[in-house]
């Protein structure tokens, strides 16, 4: 009975966040119209061909608390919230099962990741029968976090009053970028206070730790690791392989041999220096290898000369380095369901077969022109068809700006809806947030928006260190409003 009255009651919920979500989406979609570039979000030149994804889909978001989406929701979504554990075997030990979640019946269809398969966890969780319909979208109960076809809901003890608390109902970590070079102002010390996870902004890149060949300088990002450790904060190191940001010397090697042995050099020793004290948890070992219409790797030294297996080595040099550092692939504008993602999508799940070592996958979800928005729902689906490979999702760069033409509401929204769909995939472990503070976010600096002469205001507070509408939306997705 109670659940299918909340069954019903979600279903208002998602026809409301329905018409809310076409709304942002409309607004959205100016973006969706402009986003052909390439830029990188790191300032390089534009190209085109880029990919935008389609904003059209419309259909639910996640299956609702205890049990699935409502009928005629997105077959996707339905099959991969509810069970289906992949290699058919029971998961548990999900975060924060939803209570009083019940069986359900996964939509019709083969299952790519696995088909049916039993997941007991959580409160009243039972079993589901797995399959998505629809492809590749695999199961959330196949992560060691399924709760038998149930939505995973937070559960708070009391009343959170800060981003990691809130983050705690449903055991995420909740990051920001720190910069070395704001560690001064405190007022971005005080707004770090609000996180429980830190990703060094640029301190730990190539060019800054390895500005020269074996010659490493650690004080940026030892900074940086020793505020978060004062702070009672965890690090993603960040990163150790990407096409920005690397010192002319790499670009200048001659040989794929010599570029290798650099390669798993500079992971080794960076690696070793932060793997004692246990503050430094996880590293982002590639970032941003994929173009952005996911048909190959970006040309760079790596790829020229070592490859598209230079993945491989990176992480197998990276686990050799730390055993118990979490090892990510991380990129941009591939948290939803389009060709970049696929193709990232396809790269991990072979690593997975050949037993290379990664632990999951970062989303950046840095939205905004040149990066089109993703649905929610694409959003949640690609998280789920990752997870249903055993691997982590995290979202690792968020930003929104408002220069397409946002109102803070839909950017409140949007953040909400991101957020809302980690919450609900339980091997999507953190969120971290590009900056707090619009004052020093990074998107100022790119020249690939329409921001000029516009304030992107595309982070939680202002620049005035106020709490933005945002940060209420992220707050209500955390405990699980
Ligand atoms: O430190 C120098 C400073 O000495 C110099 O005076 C100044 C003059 O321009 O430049 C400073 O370095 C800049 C650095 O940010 C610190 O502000 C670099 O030029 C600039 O390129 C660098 O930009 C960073 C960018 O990555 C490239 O590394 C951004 O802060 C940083 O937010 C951005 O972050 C990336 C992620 O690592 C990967 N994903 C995308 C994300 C956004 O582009």
């Amino acid at each position: 009975m109670a659940r299918h009255k909340l069954g019903r009651d979600s279903s208002r919920v998602m026809l409301r966040e329905r018409r809310l979500q076409r709304g942002l989406l409309s607004a959205l979609g100016l973006v969706l119209a402009a986003c052909q570039g390439e830029a990188p979000p790191s300032g390089g030149k534009g190209g085109s061909n880029g990919t935008a994804p389609s904003a059209s889909s419309g259909t639910s978001t996640v299956g609702g608390v205890g049990g699935g989406s409502s009928a005629g929701s997105s077959p996707v979504v339905a099959g991969g919230s509810q069970g289906g554990s992949v290699n058919g075997g029971s998961s548990s030990g999900g975060v924060a099962s939803a209570v009083g979640g019940g069986s359900a019946s996964g939509a019709a269809g083969a299952s790519t990741t696995g088909g049916a398969g039993s997941s007991a966890s959580g409160a009243g969780g039972s079993s589901g029968s797995g399959g998505a319909a629809g492809g590749q979208a695999g199961s959330a109960g196949a992560n060691g976090g399924g709760s038998g076809g149930t939505a995973n809901v937070p559960m708070c003890k009391g009343t959170p009053t800060t981003l990691k608390d809130a983050g705690a109902c449903s055991d995420r970590l909740i990051g920001t970028a720190i910069a070395a070079n704001h560690l001064n102002d405190s007022s971005y010390t005080t707004t770090a206070k609000e996180f429980n996870y830190a990703t060094p902004e640029n301190e730990m890149k190539w060019d800054s730790i390895e500005p020269s060949q074996g010659n490493f300088n650690f004080a940026p990002g030892d900074q940086v690791v020793n505020f978060a450790k004062s702070n009672g904060m965890k690090v993603k190191g960040h990163t150790l392989v990407w096409r920005y940001s690397v010192p002319s010397w790499v670009s200048n090697i001659g040989s794929a041999d010599a570029l290798r042995s650099a390669m798993v050099n500079h992971i080794t020793q960076v690696m070793n220096h932060y793997k004692a004290g246990g503050t430094v948890v996880a590293w982002d070992v590639v970032n941003e290898a994929w173009e952005n219409d996911g048909t190959k790797f970006w040309d760079t030294p790596f790829s020229s000369k070592l490859g598209m297996g230079f993945v491989d080595d990176a992480f197998k040099a990276a686990r050799a380095a730390d055993a118990n550092a979490k090892l990510y692939y991380n990129d941009y504008r591939a948290d939803g369901m389009n060709a970049k993602a696929n193709a990232i999508y396809n790269m991990v799940k072979g690593m997975v077969e050949r037993g290379v070592p990664i632990d999951g996958v970062g989303l950046q979800v840095h939205t905004g022109t040149p990066n089109a928005p993703s649905t929610p729902d694409d959003i949640l689906q690609n998280m789920q068809r990752i997870a249903a490979l055993g691997l982590e999702i995290v979202i690792s760069e968020m930003d929104v700006h408002v220069c397409d033409g946002l109102t803070a509401q839909q950017q409140k929204q949007y953040y909400h809806d991101v957020v809302a769909a980690c919450v609900k995939v339980p091997k999507c472990t953190a969120i971290t947030f590009w900056g707090a503070s619009d004052k020093y976010s990074w998107v100022k600096d790119f020249n690939e928006t329409n921001c000029a002469g516009k304030n992107p205001s595309a982070c939680l507070w202002d620049d005035n260190w106020m709490k933005k509408s945002a940060y209420d939306g992220v707050m209500d997705a955390l405990v699980g409003k």
